[in-house]
């Protein structure tokens, strides 16, 4: 994306003429949890196309808004559906409102997905805690020529993903009879599922679910410097032994559904506390 800096300024302009509170919680969406958006105190929904250098949403069951509002005291600010990089975006394009998220104000930011469990012990409604990543996508968002007013050239991804968080979001786990794990996600471009011999390797690299986001946007917070990150897988599906014989959107819709109304109040109470 050609002049990237500019192209945050005028979003964040334009966005700043329609909302009044500085964020200071960001938060993306993943499959089916857009409820969370509805369930705070809005002051304002915008639709991606309503904003400069945002790419509407292609995705069944994404949404495509940046939500403002207040929830547990603190302002925030929302994307109810994000981009894929299957969708045929780039990856400056998937990462680009959390680059205008972190201008606006944002200081912690929580990624949430869905994902298929390569863990044995993982099964389809349990979350799962990034605790680290494997970028698997083949792509980065910071390739090409840096904006040192953005971030640093090879920035260090040492500690992304916050343990205090982490804690925290347990404890509320707990308190919610959540079963919560700690894993590695890998990110896949998609669409395609996993064949059985991609399964294996991805178990054989440590990967304990797999899904097809998230990663670009943790990339690019970290690049920012955006003070505490945390990223929550929900456990859609487990992917059987022989592979995939017919895990499809559906049932990861149907997944985040059921999980969705717990999933919600533990980002509730955790932004309360956080
Ligand atoms: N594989 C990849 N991405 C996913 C899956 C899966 O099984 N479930 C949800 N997102």
């Amino acid at each position: 994306m050609e002049n990237m800096y500019d192209k945050i300024q005028e979003a964040v302009a334009a966005l700043k003429d329609r909302v009044k509170s500085v964020p200071e919680v960001g938060l993306v969406l993943g499959s089916g949890l857009g409820a969370f958006a509805d369930s705070i105190e809005r002051e304002a929904v915008i639709s991606y196309h309503e904003i400069p250098h945002f790419k509407a949403s292609t995705v069944k069951g994404h949404k495509g808004n940046l939500v403002f509002g207040k929830t547990g005291g603190k302002n925030v600010v929302i994307q109810q559906g994000r981009y894929h990089y299957y969708e045929g975006h780039t990856m400056q394009e998937v990462t680009f409102p959390i680059r205008v998220m972190h201008a606006l104000g944002v200081k912690l930011l929580i990624l949430t997905n869905a994902a298929g469990g390569l863990n044995r012990n993982f099964e389809a409604g349990d979350l799962m805690l990034m605790s680290d990543h494997i970028n698997f996508l083949g792509d980065n968002p910071l390739k090409g020529s840096n904006d040192d007013r953005l971030g640093t050239r090879f920035p260090s991804l040492h500690g992304l993903y916050n343990t205090a968080l982490m804690g925290q979001a347990e404890q509320i786990a707990m308190e919610l009879k959540l079963r919560m794990h700690r894993g590695i996600y890998i990110a896949v471009q998609g669409p395609s599922y996993e064949t059985m011999a991609e399964t294996r390797f991805m178990r054989g690299f440590g990967a304990d679910a797999v899904g097809m986001s998230t990663v670009p946007e943790a990339i690019v917070a970290q690049h920012g410097r955006i003070e505490r990150i945390l990223g929550i897988s929900c456990i859609t599906n487990k992917i059987p032994e022989g592979g995939h014989v017919e895990v499809c959107h559906e049932e990861v819709m149907k997944t985040s559904a059921r999980v969705a109304p717990l999933f919600v109040e533990l980002l509730k109470r955790l932004v309360a506390v956080a």
